[in-house]
């Protein structure tokens, strides 16, 4: 059986590789340089090793590919492009109008669509649906399902095959192809009794994140204010066996999900008159956080940053990748710079990021860490400016929250 996967970014390689290891796949990508680089053998994202994948081309069971007419013939096509957020903060369906007008475009025979890209609920049924009708010519009966996406780049106790994934068929003749597709690397299937329960789902797991990370980060705000270190008091509270899930403060929260896919729960809910105080305000107070740091940061230099040079640690939104989407060293960098210091950045996995470069770890006035990935030495960081403010709280022996 061929397959095809739309966008071969973390979502769309990630899966790819898996499915490969038993059917063909073709994946698509509109970015020439990313398809070029996949058909060396060369992967861009973390937990698709370059091996496998080469190993895969060889074996001819997976190429990657800009034309849309390679899609062709593929029984199922799965659909994992991004869902930002337009720059006035709502739900962009751009990308998904993109791969469904592929789709359209080019199958002629009725297939399955599987959407793992995020949205709201409804939009398998509402948008995906209608949108591929649009652009067929003719009327095909595809077969529609989603199952969202968990992957969490980087991790290695938790992947594809170990990871419980929902999944729901518009149809139960989808609802049975679909997990008769996944059954070949995923281990734990759980159907679900309607798409729009597994769109909502996927949605509540980052919004439970996302609030509880906004309420630890006003917790920090809270203690420092009563002089209670923050980490202590969360480690105190962490005893308790049950009721209790900790979460750490931080310079406010990066990646292509938790600051993004809440918006999309949000903009729904007040579509339909419901308020989404909750939602709204977390994500308030997760961005005002980088605000916040460098209030602390200049309230220990007598309120005055002009001129001082300010070494970012870590711009990844998150340690051991090198991925950048959203992360909260760019707000840090910004209130940094409109108060006059002088920033350059240290984040080698990044190396280079809106035309600047990774700067040696040494030589600051200042170093604020903002991501530590687990390859930067500790010792270093401490060593790089006479004083080092941790927003991670891995540092031992720098200020910090
Ligand atoms: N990254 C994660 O950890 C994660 C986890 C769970 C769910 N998701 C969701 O999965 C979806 C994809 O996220 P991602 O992290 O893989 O994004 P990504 O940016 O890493 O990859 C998306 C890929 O799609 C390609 N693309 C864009 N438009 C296209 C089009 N019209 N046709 C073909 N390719 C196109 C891009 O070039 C890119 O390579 C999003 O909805 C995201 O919210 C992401």
């Amino acid at each position: 059986m061929k397959i095809a996967i739309i966008g071969q970014g973390y979502v769309g390689l990630t899966i790819s590789s898996f499915a490969a290891e038993h059917l063909e796949v073709v994946g698509f990508d509109s970015n020439q340089k990313i398809v070029d680089e996949l058909n060396l053998g060369i992967s861009h994202i973390e937990g698709v090793e370059s091996s496998k994948l080469q190993n895969l081309i060889k074996s001819g069971k997976y190429k990657a590919t800009t034309k849309g007419s390679d899609i062709k013939g593929c029984e199922i096509v799965v659909i994992a492009v991004p869902t930002p957020l337009t720059c006035n903060r709502e739900p962009d369906l751009t990308y998904i109008e993109a791969a469904c007008k592929t789709i359209g475009e080019n199958i002629s025979e009725p297939i399955l669509v599987i959407n793992e890209s995020t949205s709201f609920p409804g939009t398998l049924r509402n948008y995906i649906k209608p949108m591929i009708e649009k652009y067929s010519s003719g009327q095909i009966e595809h077969l529609y399902a989603i199952s969202p996406e968990r992957v969490d780049p980087g991790r290695i106790d938790f992947n594809q095959k170990n990871t419980p994934r929902l999944y729901s068929g518009l149809t139960s003749g989808a609802s049975i192809r679909t997990r008769d597709f996944y059954s070949k690397f995923c281990d734990n299937l759980i159907e679900v009794s309607s798409p729009e329960v597994a769109e909502a789902a996927k949605l509540f797991e980052n919004t439970f994140r996302q609030v509880n990370i906004a309420l630890v980060n006003e917790f920090a705000q809270i203690a420092h204010t009563l002089g209670i270190s923050v980490y202590e008091t969360l480690n105190a509270a962490n005893t308790k066996p049950y009721g209790f899930m900790k979460f750490t403060p931080s310079a406010g929260v990066g990646g292509h999900c938790i600051p993004v896919d809440p918006t999309y729960l949000a903009a729904v809910a007040e579509e339909h008159g419901v308020p989404a105080t909750f939602i709204r305000r977390a994500n308030e107070v997760n961005l005002e956080m980088s605000k916040y740091i460098v209030s602390r940061v200049a309230a220990d230099h007598g309120g005055n940053l002009q001129g001082k040079s300010v070494l970012v640690v870590g711009v990844a939104y998150k340690p051991n990748v090198a991925d950048v989407r959203e992360t909260a060293a760019e707000l840090v960098i910004q209130h940094l710079r409109s108060q006059g210091a002088v920033v350059s950045w240290h984040d080698d996995l990044v190396g280079n990021w809106k035309g600047e470069s990774s700067a040696p770890l040494q030589g600051a006035d200042i170093t604020i860490v903002v991501t530590k990935h687990d390859s930067v030495d500790e010792k270093m960081i401490l060593a790089s400016a006479p004083y080092v403010f941790d927003t991670t709280g891995k540092v031992k022996g720098a200020k910090g929250l």
